[in-house]
C-alpha cells in the first residue's frame, strides 16, 4: 500500500532524521560480538530454519519486494498469536531457544536501557540484498520504544524523506528513529549483513531524558535527534 507521510510532527523535526544511542550503550562490548553472531548466522544458514522477514504493507513503492530476502531469527518468542502491535508488550514473549544460542548477545541485552523487553530479533541476509524502504506502521499516535543496532558498520541503512528524496545514512552503531512519519530501508551490500533490534519499555531514569512531542508521539525519536543537536 502506497501511503503518503500524512502526520502533522512539531515544527522543530527535520526528516530524515534517528537518534544515535551509541552513547548510551557499550559499543565496544557491541562491536566484539561481530565474530560470535556471524559464526552462528552461518550455522543457522546450513539449517536453513529460519523465516523470511516481511516489510509489512507500507512501502514507498509498491511494486517493490514485501520480502526482500532478509531473514529473522527470533531471540524472543510471543505468546499468543503474532500481532505486530504486541512487540513491546514485554508480558506477552518469553525467551525463545536462540536466547541460548545467542547468550552473549542476551547478555550485552541485557545492559540496554530498558525496564523490560518484548519483541528481540536479528535480522539477516547472507547475500546482503537491498531491503525495500517502508514505513513500519501508520499508527501515529503509538510510539515503540525500540533499539537498532549492528556490530559493524557494512550494511548502508537509511532514513527517508519521501517529500524531498532525502536519505540519511545511519552512521552510528545503533540507533532509535522514527519509523512512522518517514521511511527506511537499506541498500545492497555483497556479502552477510545483518542488525538487531530490541522492543520493550526504556528505563523510567532513561526516559526521563526523552522529550515527549504533544502529538504524533510516533514521532519522538526525531523530535529527540532534533534538538539535541
Ligand atoms: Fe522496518
Amino acid at each position: 500500500m502506497r501511503t503518503e507521510v500524512a502526520g502533522k510532527v512539531d515544527p522543530r523535526i527535520k526528516y530524515p532524521s534517528y537518534k544515535s544511542f551509541d552513547e548510551f550503550i557499550d559499543v565496544e562490548w557491541l562491536k566484539s560480538l561481530d565474530g560470535y553472531i556471524t559464526e552462528r548466522i552461518e550455522r543457522r544458514l546450513a539449517e536453513q530454519k529460519d523465516t523470511q522477514f516481511y516489510t509489512g504493507p507500507f512501502r514507498l513503492n509498491d511494486q517493490a519486494a514485501d520480502r526482500p530476502g532478509s531473514k529473522m531469527v527470533y531471540l524472543s518468542q510471543s505468546t499468543v498469536p503474532d500481532d505486530y502491535y504486541n512487540l513491546d508488550q514485554p508480558k506477552l514473549w518469553e525467551p525463545a531457544a536462540a536466547a541460548t544460542e545467542f547468550s552473549e548477545l542476551m547478555d550485552f541485552i541485557a545492559t540496554l536501557p530498558f525496564k523490560a523487553t518484548g519483541r528481540m530479533l536479528i535480522m539477516y541476509d547472507p547475500e546482503g540484498r537491498a531491503v525495500t524502504a517502508h514505513r513500519d506502521h501508520i499508527s501515529y499516535d503509538l510510539c515503540h520504544e525500540f533499539i537498532w543496532f549492528r556490530t559493524n558498520l557494512r550494511k548502508p541503512f537509511y532514513l527517508l524523506n519521501e517529500k524531498t528524496g532525502e536519505k540519511q545514512y545511519v552512521e552510528s552503531h545503533s540507533a532509535w528513529f522514527d519509523s512512522v512519519n518517514q521511511f527506511h530501508g537499506g541498500d545492497a551490500r555483497d556479502g552477510l549483513a545483518f542488525s538487531i533490534r530490541v522492543d520493550g519499555v526504556f528505563s523510567d531514569e532513561f526516559k526521563a531524558h526523552i522529550p515527549v512531542p504533544e502529538y504524533n508521539r510516533a514521532s519522538m525519536p526525531s523530535l529527540w535527534a532534533c534538538i539535541s543537536v
